[in-house]
């Protein structure tokens, strides 16, 4: 709406505008500016703990999205693989809004109808005893960490100041202060000491570590955590059966897998949960970001009973995990990602975009990786030109991916992408390439 516009209906409706709240008449302020403008409201007023590529979104439908100016984009990131089904499902967004017209919010103090057939739900989907349910993914990281602590103490008999768990070198499982302390990546853990207790790093995609540490200490240890693909370390994918023999050598030494899936899970590698790929079945999973079909922060833990009873009433939890809109919208998701049979989808796409990627002959291009439509082209610098100025010129060629460590760019779109888009898109991607050549 132009200024002149608003101007007008003001001046013929006096009441209206009186009327009119403060929020309302700023969001159509906020609506009139331009993305430039946007970015130095958010550098002034919002904390500075992201980069983000410079366009700013205002609409998205499906596999794309729209700036403030009116520009489409193939969106190739899905945040980070949190809209597996698309922006905006129509079903999901009824979901919600049917559920937010009858009841949003109970808390944990009395039961709701929505969470009760949620849990019901999710057994029958995916086949274990119980779901926990929380809302971020590093909350469901953290939980599945004390179900494993307490069945450590509780089953395993482990001493409380003793136990431990093994995770990963280059793992990224989210932000908490218990999480960092798993990371060895600096800008996750520097200066946020002191750390929390009772980790062993290994390398990733190494069972021979894995058993020399649980030689070592398995006595002691009550789990190990690793990503089935790791996303943030520039989708690295594992040597074929790498989780199927961590998986062995954690039930030799009486010790608990826990598959974080809230990157790879609900079908976004070609399988439901991607340890799929090694015929596994974690003893605690770890879902987050499509749980939530890309309109809700929505995470679970799942795992069996002798695993998830150890933890009694008050013992943990969260206001908000698993509230009414949240468990209508994780069911929508769930029930989209099977009706429209997106994990096959995934499966097939996937395998054309990487061969139609690997046809790309340009001397940035160091190495094509993926599973399904998690996928990733590792770059390399030339002369001052980074993985970001290759973002910048998809961004500019209507295509939106982002880097990570600088020199790996992941592709993952949403999963109902049709061959033709992904054609399209891979094009895109080409004359980029060719461009930055030049
Ligand atoms: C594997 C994995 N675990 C956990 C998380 C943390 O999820 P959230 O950002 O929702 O806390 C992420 C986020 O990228 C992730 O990729």
């Amino acid at each position: 709406m132009s200024t002149k516009t608003i101007k007008s209906k003001a001046a013929t409706s006096k009441k209206a505008a009186a009327t009119k709240t403060k929020a309302q008449s700023k969001a159509k302020v906020a609506g009139k500016l331009t993305s430039k403008q946007l970015m130095e409201m958010e550098e002034k007023y919002g904390a500075h703990n992201y980069h983000p590529l410079p366009v700013v979104l205002s609409k998205g439908k499906g596999i794309y999205v729209w700036d403030v100016e009116g520009k489409k984009y193939f969106d190739f990131l899905s945040s980070y693989s949190a809209v597996n089904q698309g922006h905006c499902h129509p079903k999901i967004v009824k979901a919600l809004k049917d559920q937010a017209d009858k009841l949003c919010l109970t808390s944990r103090a009395f039961y709701s109808e929505a969470l009760c057939e949620y849990e019901k739900f999710m057994h029958n989907y995916f086949g274990y005893d119980k779901v926990l349910p929380m809302n971020t993914g590093a909350e469901g990281v953290e939980t599945a960490l004390k179900l494993a602590r307490r069945w450590g103490t509780v089953k395993k008999g482990i001493p409380n100041d003793k136990v431990k768990i093994i995770c990963c070198g280059g793992n990224f499982h989210g932000r908490t202060v218990t999480i960092i302390t798993m990371s060895d990546d600096p800008s996750s853990y520097a200066q946020y000491g002191p750390l929390t207790p009772g980790f062993i790093r290994i390398p990733y995609n190494d069972t021979k570590a894995l058993e020399k540490a649980l030689n070592e200490h398995g006595k002691e240890v009550c789990a190990f955590i690793a990503e089935p693909i790791q996303g943030e370390a520039g989708v690295f994918v594992p040597a074929d059966g790498y989780l199927k023999k961590c998986y062995e050598l954690c039930k030799k030494h009486n010790v608990l897998l826990i598959a974080d899936e809230v990157q790879t899970g609900i079908a976004r590698t070609g399988k439901m949960l991607c340890s799929q790929h090694d015929g596994i079945r974690p003893d605690i999973v770890v879902l987050g970001k499509a749980l939530g079909g890309g309109v809700l922060p929505v995470s679970a833990c799942l795992a069996d009973n002798h695993i998830m009873l150890n933890i009694k009433p008050g013992e943990h939890g969260s206001t908000f995990g698993g509230f009414p809109l949240a468990a209508k919208v994780a069911m929508a998701a769930l029930t989209v990602v099977k009706d429209e049979k997106l994990t096959q989808n995934a499966d097939k796409m996937g395998k054309i975009f990487r061969a139609e990627i690997k046809k790309i002959k340009s001397p940035f291009i160091v190495e094509v990786r993926g599973r399904g439509l998690l996928n990733a082209i590792v770059t390399k610098p030339m002369g001052k030109k980074t993985a970001w100025d290759i973002c910048l010129k998809l961004r500019d060629n209507g295509l939106l991916a982002k880097p990570t460590h600088d020199h790996i760019i992941r592709f993952a779109p949403p999963l109902c992408i049709k061959e033709a888009e992904i054609k399209k898109a891979v094009a895109i991607i080409k004359k980029t390439f060719e461009e930055m050549s030049k």
